[in-house]
């Protein structure tokens, strides 16, 4: 049987296969264009994410939306999630067992989407997706191709928020995946 997006919104609403069911307020979904040829995965839910059952509503939100408009893109093109879909309670990095339980809604995500191009926002989707050791200062910007699908990863905007001078960097970054996305449309 074939799962919908419906669906899974509906499992993860009401999901309690981790300890962070009972500390969230609300789970936050994927959000964007299921048609998207580009999908961002990021973290985790911060605490405004976690208010709003949205993900990017707070600050790094913010900077993530000028990142995507210096490059010309807007939400309504891509499609935006995290690996775990509960907030981890004072922004601490997600704990191996609540990767491992939250990863299928993940994987039934990216396969419903069929992305083009996966952006890993930040050294723990990096590591969950394209390497467990994956050093995003000095492999970010690069590419690897899997089953069709272009990977890569930029800074987290939560980093940039710490580190302002990583912001051009993630520029260029966001303007190369732009530059791919018109490469594989032909
Ligand atoms: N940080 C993340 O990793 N994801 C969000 O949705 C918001 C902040």
């Amino acid at each position: 049987m074939q799962y919908t997006w419906n669906d899974i919104e509906q499992y993860i609403a009401v999901c309690t296969q981790c300890p962070l069911s009972q500390t969230r307020n609300r789970p936050v979904m994927g959000r964007g264009s299921h048609e998207a040829a580009i999908m961002l995965i990021a973290e985790a839910p911060g605490g405004q994410e976690d208010q709003q059952g949205l993900p990017f509503v707070g600050r790094s939100g913010e900077i993530l939306d000028r990142l995507l408009q210096d490059c010309g893109l807007d939400r309504d093109q891509i499609y935006i999630t995290n690996i775990l879909k509960c907030h981890p309670p004072g922004n601490r990095d997600p704990k191996e067992v609540e990767k491992e339980a939250c990863f299928p809604y993940l994987k039934y995500e990216t396969f419903l989407l069929n992305p083009k191009i996966i952006v890993c926002l930040g050294r723990v989707a990096a590591q969950r997706i394209i390497s467990p050791d994956y050093k995003i200062t000095r492999q970010h910007g690069t590419w690897i191709c899997r089953k069709h699908c272009a990977l890569t990863a930029t800074y987290h905007p939560s980093a940039i928020l710490r580190d302002p001078s990583k912001y051009d960097e993630a520029k260029q970054d966001f303007c190369e995946i732009v530059r791919k996305w018109d490469e594989l449309q032909g």
